[in-house]
């Protein structure tokens, strides 16, 4: 196995957690590399479900080494949640690293995030409020505190004499939320401490050195999806990471150069939770099926996920922007019993007529865009046994080819249904 980056190719929840549990087993270090507990990672093996937010998903498989890299938003309580889900289960968390480079999500961002949200006039993102865009804010601010301060009594003190004056007063006089004296703050750092002491790497550097050197297996772990990306995605309504291919480079401790493949993992149609432009949106009876055989529902805030048919003018952009080296497509044989599916090739704008082949990223005009659609035939046929592509229903390769055509991109996994083993690998 080459050293492989997995990526969400839409808006999310495509799938990106059961193809890199798949990809684990032969990989010896996985890394997750940015975005938070925002992400929720569904992982079925042996028939258990397992949910994942900041944990990467490879942690299932002893004997791996999973690290929570620099690039991650860390939310403590949420960590220890999952942490001690995961140690009732019995799952070996021996091989868990977290990078001293992450940042901490305070509770002041998680304030200020659902206070945004809660408030917004007009502009809401529909955020997990899981306080991601103000931890981000802050840290490119260069006033948020990373893991390593809460092991430096000297940082922690002098870089709180700068960042609680400021955001106190931001608390106080911009939002009208509690504001944290130093011995407070100090108190929850102090927690913060022994609970990720276990778990902290700083020995970083020589163990992905050593990785390298002995030519072991790495795959990063996306989270969200290229339509999210804070550069590319449909800004303003995207979270504030890169989860394009090119964030596991900043993300993880290894530059771009150890990345041989690039993995861009799309569901057969489209979901968005959240608010922001969908131009394939379903809003009738079409995109409830599909939310319910989909079981479309979000795993990190139960929200329904919007649904629509598949979009190649955005795939297409993902293809390029998340630096795609092939897709990994998932969730076709929620198609099993459709008569028809619709594919997107192009957008139209309805007050010109003008037709776009490539992805408008100026998203203010895309309430005038409506689809332009190919129809395919479905194929009626359960599909979640098969295992070997030539078995499929020669109408879902005939839809699968089409994709790779318009796409201009090799579809190298094929995803039909939920557990580890219901994959064919082309
Ligand atoms: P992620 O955030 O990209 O890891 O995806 P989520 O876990 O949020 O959502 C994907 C959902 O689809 C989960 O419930 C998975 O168990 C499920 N899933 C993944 N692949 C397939 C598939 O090929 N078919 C079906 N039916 N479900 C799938
Ligand atoms: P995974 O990794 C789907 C969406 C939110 C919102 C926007 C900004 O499971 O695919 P944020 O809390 O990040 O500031 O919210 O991004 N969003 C996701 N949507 N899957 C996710 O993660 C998401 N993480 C954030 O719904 O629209
Ligand atoms: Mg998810």
């Amino acid at each position: 196995m080459s050293n492989k980056v997995v990526i969400g190719a839409q808006w999310g929840d495509e799938g990106k957690a059961k193809i890199t549990d798949l990809l684990a087993q032969d990989a010896d270090l996985i890394i997750r590399y940015q975005g938070g507990c925002n992400a929720g990672h569904t992982v079925v093996a042996h028939g258990k479900t397992f949910k994942f937010h900041l944990i990467p998903s490879g942690i299932l498989y002893k004997g791996k080494t999973c690290l929570i890299g620099n690039g991650t938003v860390i939310l403590p309580e949420y960590f220890e949640q999952e942490i001690e889900g995961l140690k009732k289960e019995n799952i070996d968390l021996s091989g868990l690293k977290v990078s001293p480079l992450a940042t901490i999500t305070m509770p002041w961002h998680t304030e200020v995030d659902g206070y945004s949200e809660d408030n917004a006039k007009k502009g809401k993102i529909g955020t997990t409020k899981k306080g991601i865009g103000p931890t981000y804010t802050d840290k490119m601010a260069r006033i948020a505190l990373k893991i390593q301060d809460l092991y430096s009594p000297e940082a922690l003190n002098e870089k709180l004499d700068v960042i609680l004056p400021l955001k106190n007063k931001q608390l106080k006089e911009v939002y009208g939320l509690k504001t944290y004296s130093k011995e407070e703050v100090l108190a929850l750092c102090d927690k913060y401490a022994k609970l990720f002491e276990p778990y902290v790497c700083f020995d970083w550097q020589e163990m992905l050195q050593n990785f390298k050197r002995e030519n072991k297996k790495i795959l990063f772990e996306g989270a969200q999806g290229v339509m999210l990306d804070v550069d590319f995605g449909t800004y303003p309504f995207v979270t504030s990471s890169n989860p394009v291919g090119g964030g596991a480079a900043t993300g993880s401790g290894y530059g771009p150069t150890v990345i041989n493949e690039v993995i861009g993992v799309a569901k057969a149609y489209v979901t968005r939770v959240g608010e922001g432009p969908f131009v394939t949106e379903l809003t009738d009876e079409t995109g409830d099926r599909i939310r319910e055989v989909g079981h479309e529902f979000g795993v990190t805030t139960g929200r329904p996920r919007r649904c629509g048919w598949f979009d190649a003018v955005t795939m297409k952009y993902a293809c390029l922007v998340g630096g795609l080296t092939s897709i990994a497509l998932t969730k076709i044989d929620v198609f099993d019993r459709f008569d028809e599916i619709k594919l997107c090739t192009a957008y139209k704008d309805t007050r010109d007529g003008k037709i776009y082949t490539s992805y408008p990223t100026d998203v203010y005009i895309h309430k005038y865009l409506e689809p332009v659609y190919e129809s395919h035939k479905g194929w009626g046929v359960d599909i979640t046994g098969i295992r070997k592509y030539e078995d499929l229903p020669l109408n879902a390769r005939k839809y699968l080819e089409r994709l790779e055509e318009v796409l201009a991109t090799p579809i190298s996994i094929v995803s039909v249904g939920p557990d580890r083993e219901q994959t064919i690998c082309k």
